[in-house]
């Protein structure tokens, strides 16, 4: 039976082109089991009309917040109480700003104040709008408040640009609510997790690095569901462009010999430590100290590297104060065979192993699908959102550390 059976969601539709994929949503909620109501702003009204909304949920749909006659029949604040979950999807730029400064002006805002149900946006908007320092700074507060944000994802949007601000597939956020709502574990109540992500960067002179495309995707949301589980986080991440959960201590650090630093540090308080982080293996011999010029008649050019210290290896190769040690391995091909020969070489407990061969999938994308291996078994998680795959790998993660 889905974990949504009887569960009742307040389904909020604000203003944007995003709204048309909310019909959609609503059918996969129900298919799941879920009781649905609608409430839509204006200005989603001017993209889809009310009816399709009640015929989908099968109740009337909820418009305006001064309406004697909708309060005659379900109130707002009985609304707000009914509600287990209000998803807002498509969120505007617009709604997020309103309810960062706890606006309560219309009848979706005015929910979100007076209801204690856990609130989730999918955002959706242009680029660039997302992208606007405002929007990120409306966007870190409602995490901040245990908001939830799914998405946006990346890709072409509606008006010609391409970047992020596209509305996660309603499956993905069926999912995402099922997930939710299937009541979220203490798991790792007690527990002290470091989790290094993203990439590093080699420095070559003062303006050139080496690096990777890992975007910090995977690692930030172990952090959150890590957080979430119960655990006190500390997040080593290198330069990436996301935000820190909330309630995670963040520590930033550029290059493999900084998040070694940092990671030592702190893994001696931890119980657990993973490895997400795509650590470059070489770094250049020496770094100039001045910007590396062109020589003339000069067409090929070596550059000397030596090898990084490997951080998970030697946070595996304690012999006290060793954490239940976890690392990820990025594979193009024969993925569980290097994956394994990685598990003993290092001596880690266990290692996550992800295809990277798919643009889809793995770095820099926002889902990703794995295979879980250790000394004894191999568990393969089949392809779905960075953040799901995440509660679904903090689970296992800390049933197989119990000591
Ligand atoms: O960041 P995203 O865009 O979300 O993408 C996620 C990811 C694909 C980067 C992530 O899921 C992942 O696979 N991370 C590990 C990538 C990697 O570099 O794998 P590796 O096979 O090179 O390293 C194996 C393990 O050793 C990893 O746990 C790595 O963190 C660790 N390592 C590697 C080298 C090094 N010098 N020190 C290390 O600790």
């Amino acid at each position: 039976m889905s974990s949504l059976a009887d569960k009742r969601l307040l389904l909020g539709i604000s203003g944007g082109i995003a709204a048309y994929k909310s019909a959609d949503l609503v059918r996969r909620l129900k298919d799941r089991g879920a009781q649905v109501r609608v409430v839509m702003s204006a200005g989603a009204r001017e993209f889809v009309q009310p009816l399709t909304f009640q015929a989908l949920s099968g109740n009337p749909v909820h418009t305006d917040l001064l309406d004697p006659a909708a309060e005659a029949a379900m109130g707002h604040i009985e609304l707000a109480k009914w509600a287990e979950l209000i998803l807002i999807a498509p969120a505007s730029a617009q709604v997020m700003a309103k309810l960062a400064c706890g606006m309560a002006d219309d009848l979706l805002t005015t929910l979100c104040l007076a209801s204690e149900a856990p609130v989730a946006l999918a955002p959706a908007m242009n680029q660039a709008m997302w992208r606007h320092p405002a929007t990120a700074v409306n966007a870190q507060t409602l995490r901040e408040r245990g908001v939830q944000l799914w998405g946006p994802a990346a890709g072409s949007q509606a008006c010609g640009d391409v970047g992020p601000g596209r509305m996660l597939e309603p499956a993905d956020l069926a999912q995402q609510a099922e997930s939710l709502l299937s009541g979220s574990s203490d798991c790792l109540r007690g527990k002290s997790v470091v989790i290094t992500a993203g990439p590093t960067r080699e420095a070559l002179d003062p303006v050139r690095y080496l690096s990777n495309h890992s975007s910090g995707k995977m690692g930030f949301a172990l952090a959150e569901a890590a957080q979430r589980a119960g655990a006190q986080v500390t997040l080593i991440a290198g330069p990436v462009n996301l935000a820190t959960p909330a309630q995670v201590k963040r520590v930033d650090v550029v290059d493999a010999r900084d998040m070694r630093a940092a990671a030592e540090r702190a893994a001696d308080l931890c119980d657990i430590f993973i490895g997400a982080a795509a650590v470059a293996d070489f770094r250049p011999a020496t770094m100039a100290e001045q910007k590396i010029k062109k020589r003339e008649g000069c067409d090929e050019s070596a550059i000397a590297l030596v090898k990084n210290p490997d951080i998970v290896a030697g946070i595996a190769a304690r012999s006290q104060r060793r954490p239940f040690t976890v690392g990820f391995a990025a594979e193009t091909q024969q993925v569980e065979h290097y994956a394994q020969d990685k598990l003993q070489r290092k001596n880690l407990d266990m290692i996550i192993a992800n295809d990277v061969s798919s643009t889809n999938s793995g770095f820099n994308s926002d889902r990703n699908a794995v295979t879980v291996i250790d000394r004894h078994s191999s568990t393969h998680l089949p392809q779905a959102l960075k953040a799901d795959l995440a509660r679904q790998l903090i689970e296992i993660i800390a049933a197989k550390a119990q000591p």
